[in-house]
C-alpha cells in the first residue's frame, strides 16, 4: 500500500469515527490521508466537519425512483473516482449491495457497535441492555455481502454498569470506537492485516478470532 494510504470515508450521521481517523492521520498515528467522505444523507454532520478540516467531502443521495443498485452503482463509481486504498464505512446507514462489496473486498472495513456475531443490525445498545449482558463493545470488520457478517478483526470490550441506559452506553462504546477503528485500519495501511480469500491475516497468520482489546471506561 502506498505511504500515505489513500482513505475514503462513507457516513450517514455526525462524522466521529471519521474525525477520529483524521485526527490519527494528522497525528502521524495512522499512515493514511482522507482524500474523501462521501454520504447519502446531504445533511449529515458531518459532511460539514469534513468540510471544516479542508477534505472533499461529497453527498450522493438516492434519487427519485433510483433503484438501490443504480444508487450504489453511481456510489462505486464515486468512490472509484478517489482511487482509494481502503474504504472505511463509519455509520454509513444503508446497506451496500453484493456488486459494490465485491468490487471492494478486502479494501472494504466497517465498525459496528456491538461485539458481533452478537447484535447485527441496528438498537444495538438497546438490545444488549434488554438481554441483561455483563459486556458490550465495539468490532471493526471486513465487509462482505453478508450484512455484519464479514470477518471481525479488532473488538474492543466494556463492561455494562448497572446504571447503564442506551445513551450512556453508546458514549461509551463510542470513545472505544475512535481508538480501535484508526488501530485497525493502521494495521492494513502498514501490511500487517490483509483480506486472504476470505480470511483475515494478521501477522501472516490466520485471524480466527478478532483481536480483543478491553477498556475500563
Ligand atoms: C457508530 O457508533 C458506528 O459503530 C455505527 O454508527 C455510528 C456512527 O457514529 N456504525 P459516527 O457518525 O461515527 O459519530
Amino acid at each position: 500500500m502506498p505511504s500515505p494510504a489513500r482513505l475514503v470515508v462513507m457516513i450517514s450521521g455526525a462524522g466521529s469515527n471519521l474525525l477520529a481517523l483524521d485526527d490519527a492521520c494528522r497525528r502521524g498515528d495512522l499512515d493514511g490521508q482522507i482524500v474523501g467522505v462521501l454520504s447519502d444523507r446531504p445533511a449529515a454532520l458531518g459532511l460539514e466537519r469534513a468540510r471544516t478540516r479542508g477534505l472533499h467531502a461529497e453527498a450522493l443521495p438516492i434519487a427519485a425512483g433510483e433503484s438501490r443498485s443504480d444508487h450504489d452503482a453511481r456510489l462505486l463509481a464515486a468512490v472509484s473516482k478517489l482511487q482509494p486504498d481502503l474504504v472505511l464505512l463509519a455509520g454509513y446507514m444503508r446497506i451496500l449491495d453484493a456488486a459494490f462489496v465485491h468490487a471492494l473486498q478486502g479494501r472494504l472495513l466497517n465498525i459496528h457497535p456491538s461485539l458481533l456475531p452478537r447484535y447485527k443490525g441496528l438498537h444495538t445498545h438497546r438490545r444488549a441492555l434488554e438481554a441483561g449482558d455483563a459486556l458490550h463493545g465495539a468490532t471493526v470488520h471486513f465487509v462482505t455481502p453478508d450484512l455484519d457478517g464479514g470477518p471481525p478483526v479488532l473488538q474492543a470490550r466494556i463492561k455494562i454498569n448497572p446504571g447503564d441506559d442506551e445513551s450512556t452506553l453508546a458514549a461509551r462504546v463510542q470513545r472505544c470506537e475512535h481508538v480501535i477503528y484508526p488501530t485497525a485500519v493502521q494495521w492494513c495501511t502498514s501490511g500487517r492485516l490483509r483480506y486472504q480469500e476470505g480470511t483475515p491475516m494478521l501477522d501472516g497468520h490466520p485471524l480466527e478470532t478478532p483481536v480483543l482489546q478491553d477498556f475500563d471506561l
